[in-house]
């Protein structure tokens, strides 16, 4: 089978990339990004990164044309990017993900379109099924720029597959390991990772009692694959993650005892601190995997302890080399 992954060079494509060569398949990436994190792939030759956008239209009809099913990836990621250059999030993950559904679309191809358990905004009701609401602030506040590009990127999804395009939603929560961002910056994991090796404070926002579903690469990676697979997940949303909720405060903690000896501590600081003004973070986000588990028949193995474990001995020996 051949597979386009757009994102591919990602911290998921990387992975997802890495799951589909397993299988046997031809992979193609299409990626802005650096090689740094599929530079182990680059001399299989099943492998071929594309360093290109996905504006690139004659490029994207080339690649869609002779492949069997697409994974579109490619987006503008991390509360950084969002609250910074909300015209840049809207435009790739909007605009971008019209150039990929048009010309999947065109050639009748299958696409896997990757959103995120931010569309459910701040809804207090948790776990969240698919068919939940959205709960929202006001369009003046960027912070909501990302969850609501998702959004429109997975409308536009459900009115393909209305006409005859099959298509597959998933919406990742919190996924980490091995290659996540770079130390220091993007998510929880990396920036209390950067502070650990710098022997710096892990800087927990509030009293750090919001939670997260922090769920392992491969657990996800490999849903994300049944759902490029498996013809009942077309038409379908599919919330990819584990259901088991930890405060940010007890993860800084395990990071904290699984790093060993080490003089950093836990800070408390104010989420204007960190991100000003246009940033409201969740309290809670926990998803109902019922589907992920009974329609895709995945269950997340590996647990918090252990995927921080080896996601934490990969981010060593990196900074090492
Ligand atoms: N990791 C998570 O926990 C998580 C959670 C929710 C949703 N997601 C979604 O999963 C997808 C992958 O996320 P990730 O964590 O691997 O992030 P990532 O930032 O590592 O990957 C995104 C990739 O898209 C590429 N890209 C950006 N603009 C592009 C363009 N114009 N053309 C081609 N490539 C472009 C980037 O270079 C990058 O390699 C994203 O769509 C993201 O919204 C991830």
């Amino acid at each position: 089978m051949r597979v386009l992954i757009t994102g591919g060079a990602g911290f998921l494509g990387s992975h997802l990339s890495d799951a589909f060569i397993a299988r046997g398949d031809e992979v193609f990436v299409l990626d802005t990004g650096s090689i740094v994190k599929v530079r182990h792939l680059l001399s299989e030759p099943r492998f071929h990164y594309v360093h290109d956008s996905i504006f690139n239209l004659e490029l994207i009809d080339g690649l869609v044309a002779k492949v069997d099913l697409i994974y579109h990836l490619a987006a503008v990621v991390g509360v950084e990017h969002y609250v910074g250059d909300p015209y840049e999030t809207l435009n790739v993950n909007v605009n971008g993900t019209q150039n990929i559904l048009k010309a999947a679309y065109k050639y009748s191809k299958k696409v896997v379109f990757s959103s995120t358990s931010e569309v459910y905004g701040r809804n207090p009701k948790v776990p969240w099924k698919e068919d939940d609401d959205r709960v929202l602030g006001a369009t003046t506040i960027d912070r909501w720029c990302y969850s609501t590009s998702k959004a429109v990127g997975e409308h536009f999804c459900f009115a393909y597959h209305k006409l005859g395009m099959p298509v597959t939603v998933v919406r990742f929560f919190n996924i980490y390991g091995p290659r996540l961002d770079r130390v220091d910056v993007g998510r929880l994991f990396t920036i209390f990772m950067g502070q650990l090796l710098r022997g710096a404070d892990l800087t927990v926002i509030g009293d750090g009692s919001q939670t997260r579903c922090f769920t392992y690469v491969t657990d996800a990676v490999e849903a994300t694959v049944q759902a490029g697979l498996n013809p009942k997940a077309d038409g379908q949303a599919i919330n990819i993650g584990v259901d088991v909720e930890t405060s940010v405060l007890e993860f800084a903690k395990l990071m904290l005892e699984l790093f060993g000896p080490t003089k950093s501590k836990i800070k408390f600081v104010s989420q204007e601190e960190v991100y000003g003004n246009s940033y409201e973070d969740i309290p809670r986000r926990v998803p109902d995997n019922t589907r992920m588990r009974q329609l895709l028949g995945v269950e997340p193995r590996i647990s918090l302890r252990e995927g921080t474990r080896m996601s934490m001995e990969w981010f060593r020996k990196e900074a090492q080399s």
